[in-house]
């Protein structure tokens, strides 16, 4: 039985980690994931054909997710990282509830501990999505690690668009900031957070132009760090580690092959072959919610 155990677990170490995100966004997390783990194979899935999530109802949100777990279960993953705010603050509970034996992590815890941790005044602004921001994920988990936040949250759907279009700097990105920022940042300095959450894993690819726009005293954090640092921690306790073999990594998408390798070789950091993506079904993945 022993035998039979190890040769159990050092088969489940060795098996991929599953992440996914609406679009090619979540690649901004795979980069520090595959930084934080560089021995781990991962296997990302982008559910381009029906991005975005962040302007859907919950009940969508919680059915493309459990249909995204599906598909990434058939690959065999030990763990799976929700890298997607909006499917997080949506859904993280319907995925936990149908895979009770599965670690999943989600980015929003990780991205109010990054908050909280560069906050000094606890005043902290947090950008994400329409649906993100409606559920006020963020706010409960800041308050949650410090009870005298004052948290000012805003939707920006448009820097979605601009991501996903590889438009991350110049006039327009400017001008789109100033809109959703000005109310927050363009304040006495009282009432000025002096950090900014990026609460949507689009946004990291915009983080430049965003400076230059709020100014170079607010720390702009996100949570990609903390939650490749979080999954780091789950996967030395639960002893899942993988122990041989070279890191790699699997692209799924639901569409457009070349679009998510032009597109996503900005978030990953580096290129992309649109051989590399694989195009996947999801209602073949389909469950009953
Ligand atoms: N990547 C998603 C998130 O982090 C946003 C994009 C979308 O709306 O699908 O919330």
């Amino acid at each position: 039985l022993n035998r039979l155990s190890t040769q159990f677990s050092t088969g489940l170490s060795s098996a991929p980690i599953g992440v996914f995100d609406s679009g090619v966004g979540g690649l901004t997390v795979l980069r520090a994931l595959r930084r934080q783990l560089p021995r781990e194979r991962f296997v990302y899935l982008g559910d381009t054909a029906r991005l975005p999530y962040g302007t859907k109802s919950q009940d969508s949100v919680v059915r493309y997710s459990l249909q995204a777990a599906n598909k990434l279960i058939e690959h065999d993953v030990k763990c799976l990282v929700v890298a997607c705010n909006t499917a997080s603050a949506l859904a993280l509970d319907a995925l936990r509830a149908r895979h009770a034996s599965l670690p999943i992590i989600g980015v929003v815890e990780s991205g109010a501990e990054a908050g909280c941790h560069a906050s000094q005044s606890a005043c902290i602004a947090v950008i994400a999505t329409e649906s993100t921001v409606r559920y006020g994920a963020y706010e409960k988990a800041i308050r949650a690690r410090r009870r005298d936040a004052r948290i000012l949250a805003r939707a920006c759907p448009l820097f979605v668009a601009l991501a996903e279009e590889g438009w991350v700097d110049g006039p327009i990105v400017t001008a789109v900031a100033h809109r959703y920022l000005d109310e927050l940042f363009a304040v006495s300095k009282t009432e000025r957070p002096d950090t900014l959450v990026l609460g949507c894993t689009h946004f990291p690819v915009l983080a430049d132009a965003l400076r230059a726009v709020i100014g170079s005293d607010v720390a702009i954090v996100d949570s990609a760090q903390t939650t490749a640092v979080a999954l780091d921690r789950i996967l030395q306790e639960a002893g899942l580690y993988a122990t041989t073999g070279q890191s790699a990594v699997q692209l799924l998408a639901t569409d457009g092959r070349e679009r998510f390798a032009r597109v996503g070789a900005v978030f990953l950091g580096e290129e992309i072959q649109p051989d590399q993506v694989q195009l996947v079904d999801l209602s073949a993945a389909d469950v009953n919610v």
